[in-house]
């Protein structure tokens, strides 16, 4: 059980380079099963949720060879199980998006129920309403749900909630599915587009990501293609507000501004100086953050997976803020450790009030899950003295080299406990 030890109160200055997005490569190496033959993905992150996947992707008989840290090439021509092991599903709930492409490609899919989280029960009903739609039998039991089809039919799905791993699912699932499928308040988030862009090099026919309405023409089989992912927006968000937590300079590279406009717009109400320069996006800071109020909401409204970093922000704003998290029912969990280091904030049901403070002070905290472990972070990052983040085993699996990154923006951490590993 590793553990972050930084001493805070540094303005960070220099630059940023961003990994690719977490959430696009876990759903696109899931799609690698579709094809009967070799997909390179380029642009990887080094991070333990790519290893798992690839584990996965490994048991269920696909053939991976890793080109370099952050390439992989998978081969699924011969697939020998339609059930990836407990202990991986376990241990990361995405591994479900494997459920939509074994089911499409091999008939069946015998997926045990990924469990719930800190931040929530994560249900995945509305992926299995989806697989029923496109005509698959569903039956639990034992911890376990299983899909059947003999070929899946197009249908049409309306999702309650633009889920996102339901959209991924669904739509790979469809792919391969006789005829055309309409999935309606789909999720709208990048790393939908980004996995739609993938499918269709992969021959798929799909229009319409990245709005609520996704048509698929399902198509005979896929081939294999090569494919970059795109940037990480929530780990240049998290970048974005330690560069103005701390009131330093901070230039990011390899972002995609479009990705990041529902934060870039809130972190300038606060007053936040974002410009879009030749070499990246620069963010400056030279003051204390006005107080403003944020409403968690799917894309391309502001983000849940920025609410933890940016309560550590308003945590210190001049001014009391109001922070609603409409997505998950329980994303609070960082607010307690907050507290510990002296953020004054009042739990309301959903609803977050955030009495800004002048300064935080440093304690050894715990991180519950990846976005809190970075919100406690960022707050040492701003506290003068050293502050232990403990938990750091749930950060590594959503940020790459976060320390190097940090320390080479003038950070004083340091990582004791557990190293990284290498991808496969
Ligand atoms: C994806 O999770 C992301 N993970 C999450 O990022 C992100 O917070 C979330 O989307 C929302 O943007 C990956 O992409 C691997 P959802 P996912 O299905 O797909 C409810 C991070 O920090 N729901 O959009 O699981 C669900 O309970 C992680 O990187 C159902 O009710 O999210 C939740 O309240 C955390 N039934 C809401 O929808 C379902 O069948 C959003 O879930 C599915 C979801």
């Amino acid at each position: 059980m590793g553990r972050f030890v930084l001493e805070g109160g540094i303005p960070l200055r220099g630059t940023v380079r961003i990994s690719g997005a977490k959430n696009a490569v876990l759903p696109i190496l899931a799609a690698s099963l579709l094809a009967g033959d070799k997909c390179t993905i380029k642009g990887m992150p080094e991070l333990d949720d790519v290893r798992t996947i690839c584990l996965v992707l490994d048991a269920l008989g696909a053939q991976l060879e890793k080109n370099d840290s952050t390439r992989v090439t998978v081969h699924s021509g011969a697939l020998v199980s339609c059930e990836p092991p407990y202990e991986l599903v376990r241990k990361m709930r995405a591994s479900f998006l494997v459920m939509g492409p074994l089911l499409a490609r091999m008939g069946k899919a015998k997926v045990s129920l990924p469990g719930g989280c800190a931040i929530g029960t994560r249900p995945v009903d509305l992926h299995l309403k989806g697989f029923e739609a496109l005509g698959a039998k569903i039956s639990t039991g034992h911890g376990t749900v299983q899909a059947e089809a003999k070929r899946l039919k197009g249908g049409r799905i309306y999702l309650d909630f633009p889920s996102v791993g339901a959209t991924e699912n669904i739509m790979m699932a469809a792919t391969l599915a006789q005829g055309e499928t309409l999935i309606e308040n789909a999720a709208e988030e990048p790393e939908v587009v980004d996995l739609a862009n993938f499918l269709n090099a992969m021959g798929a026919r799909i229009k319409g990501a990245g709005t609520k309405i996704v048509k698929i023409t399902g198509v005979k089989d896929l081939h294999g293609t090569t494919y970059t992912v795109i940037p990480d927006r929530i780990e240049a968000g998290t970048y974005m507000i330690a560069a103005a937590i701390t009131r330093g300079d901070l230039l990011l590279q390899n972002v995609i501004i479009e990705h990041l406009k529902p934060l870039i717009a809130k972190l300038q109400e606060m007053g936040v100086k974002v410009k879009d320069e030749e070499e990246g996006l620069r963010v400056r800071m030279g003051r204390r953050p006005r107080a403003v109020d944020v409403k968690t909401l799917p894309y391309p409204g502001f983000p849940t997976d920025m609410q933890p970093q940016i309560m550590a922000l308003l945590s210190l704003a001049r001014g009391t803020s109001i922070i609603i998290e409409t997505v998950f029912e329980n994303r609070f969990m960082h607010v307690a450790e907050l507290k510990r280091m002296g953020a004054n904030i009042r739990i309301e049901g959903r609803s977050a009030v955030v009495e800004g403070v002048p300064r935080l002070t440093a304690a050894p905290v715990r991180a519950t899950d990846l976005r809190a472990g970075a919100a406690l972070i960022l707050g040492g990052l701003a506290t003068e003295g050293i502050t232990e983040v403990n938990g750091i085993e749930h950060v590594d699996r959503g940020y790459v080299a976060l320390e190097k990154k940090l320390a080479a923006a003038g950070a004083r951490i340091k990582r004791v406990g557990t190293a990284e590993g290498p991808i496969i």
